[in-house]
């Protein structure tokens, strides 16, 4: 490993060419918890081949500090804490500040850190422009990926990446800014005025606030609202290297400012694969309509032939159960009661999808268990928000994470430009003919 690598090497693994007397030894590497890797860095020079990952099931891209995740026991941890604590004992800036610096704050500590975000949460005034260069009917994922990269045309003295105290004041930015820009992109798209965040206001709160307050009344806040609201940022705050995490790393590898970078990750995060499965649940159910509807539509799943998937079910990592996807069912049940909501025919329907899927031996033999986003959707919309910003508060949520990856990588000091290689099966060198030769 490379000298600032904290893993450690414990043994080896000898990688033998057939047919040829080329071999090379290397070595395992043990972090703290998880699968041993093996560091097959040397393994082109040495034996003059490259490994085959496509999707990078089998590789660790990278040495990380920040989020465990165990798939088949179901853990995940931030910086070591079990979710289910912060979920329940924490909140999103806490968590916050635990995942960007790697501990839990003493008062005084969080007192700066909070006082350092929260006073960023406006916009440049010129960005308001912006929005009305979009269409109204534009989905606010466009919006925010648009303006979260252009951030870095207004904050000229946070994207010298090298400067730590830069680094600093960007994270603040962006953690600060993004729930404003998101805000604003569903008040644009609804026709009402933008409103200003309040700084008084805890961080979940100010988000609702600027979300469902105007201006001609007095806002009340529901805690219990509030509180879930902040629940559900905790839990998507960080899932070590997934799809929207990578793309912001391999960005930030090459140098680029941390606005771009994010707006990057954001730009991944849009996939119905992945932050887009919140959206796509609600969509699922609305259109399956009826219970009644359910089994008709397990077996359109269950047809390859269809491409039919069951949104918010499945998951790369986690093959038992998606801890974040039993406190989201909790917490789904505790909204619905606290707004008095008692028939919720999606709940029901999700309930009964869930029971079946859990009997059915095409899910279980695949291990395909609900993740976050099967119920996070349910509850956000009996909060009154509209599906199209389900995608956009999980970026809200994840910028956190994202921002502490890259700050990560770039204070790592053998972080190099992220470059993976291919298996060619293109054709081999040939001659170019004009046109006139290629009847
Ligand atoms: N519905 C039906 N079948 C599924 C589903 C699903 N949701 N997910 C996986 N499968 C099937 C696959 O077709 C495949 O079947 P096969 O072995 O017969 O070919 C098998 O299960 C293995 O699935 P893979 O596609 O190899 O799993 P992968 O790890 O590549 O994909 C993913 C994981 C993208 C999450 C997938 O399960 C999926 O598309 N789920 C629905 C979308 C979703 O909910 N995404 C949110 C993920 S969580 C997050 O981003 C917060």
């Amino acid at each position: 490993m490379s000298s600032t690598a904290k893993g450690s090497a414990k043994a080896t693994v000898t990688v033998t060419l057939d047919g040829s007397n080329r071999s090379t030894t290397l070595p395992l590497v043990s972090g703290t918890i998880g699968p041993d890797v093996v560091d097959i860095r040397k393994l082109y020079g040495d034996l003059g081949v490259f490994t085959f990952d496509p999707g990078y099931g089998a590789t660790a891209s990278c040495e990380s500090r920040i989020t465990y995740i165990d798939g088949d026991a179901g853990v995940l941890l931030y910086r070591g804490y079990p979710i289910e604590q912060l979920a329940e004992q924490s909140d999103f800036l806490e968590v916050a500040y635990l995942l960007l610096e790697g501990d839990l704050p003493t008062p005084a500590q969080f007192d700066t850190f909070s006082r350092g975000v929260t006073r960023h949460t406006m916009v440049h005034e010129q960005i308001r422009r912006f929005y009305d260069g979009f269409r109204r009917d534009a989905h606010p994922m466009a919006i925010l990926c648009g303006v979260v990269g252009a951030l870095s045309a207004f904050y000229h003295d946070s994207i010298d990446i090298n400067d730590p105290k830069q680094r600093e004041i960007a994270a603040f930015r962006l953690i600060a800014k993004v729930p404003t820009i998101a805000a604003w992109a569903y008040k644009y798209s609804i026709g009402q005025p933008f409103m200003y965040p309040r700084n008084d206001l805890g961080f979940a709160e100010n988000f609702l606030y600027m979300l469902n307050a105007v201006p001609a009344e007095p806002w009340q806040n529901n805690p219990i609202l509030s509180r879930a609201m902040d629940r559900i940022l905790v839990l998507h705050a960080d899932h070590e290297q997934n799809a929207s995490t990578s793309t912001v790393r391999l960005a930030g590898s090459t140098g680029a400012n941390p606005f771009a970078c994010i707006a990057a990750g954001i730009a991944a995060l849009w996939g119905p694969a992945h932050g887009g499965a919140n959206e796509a649940v609600l969509k699922m159910l609305a259109e399956i309509g009826k219970p009644e509807n359910i089994p008709a539509f397990i077996r359109e799943v269950k047809d390859k032939q269809s491409h039919t998937k069951l949104m918010g079910f499945g998951h790369r990592v986690y093959k038992n159960f998606d801890p974040r996807a039993k406190i989201m069912k909790e917490t789904c049940h505790e909204v619905l009661a606290e707004l008095g909501i008692k028939d919720e025919p999606l709940l029901d329907m999700a309930m009964e999808m869930e029971r079946i899927a859990l009997e059915d031996d095409y899910f279980v033999s695949r291990k395909l268990y609900p993740n976050v986003d099967f119920y996070s959707g349910i509850i956000l919309k009996a909060m009154g928000i509209p599906t199209s910003m389900f995608t956009v508060l999980f970026a809200v949520a994840r910028t956190v994470g994202w921002v502490s990856q890259w700050k990560e990588m770039v204070e790592d000091p053998s972080q190099r430009i992220g470059r993976p290689r291919q298996l060619y099966t293109g054709a081999t060198e040939r001659d170019y003919r004009p046109i006139s030769d290629r009847g």
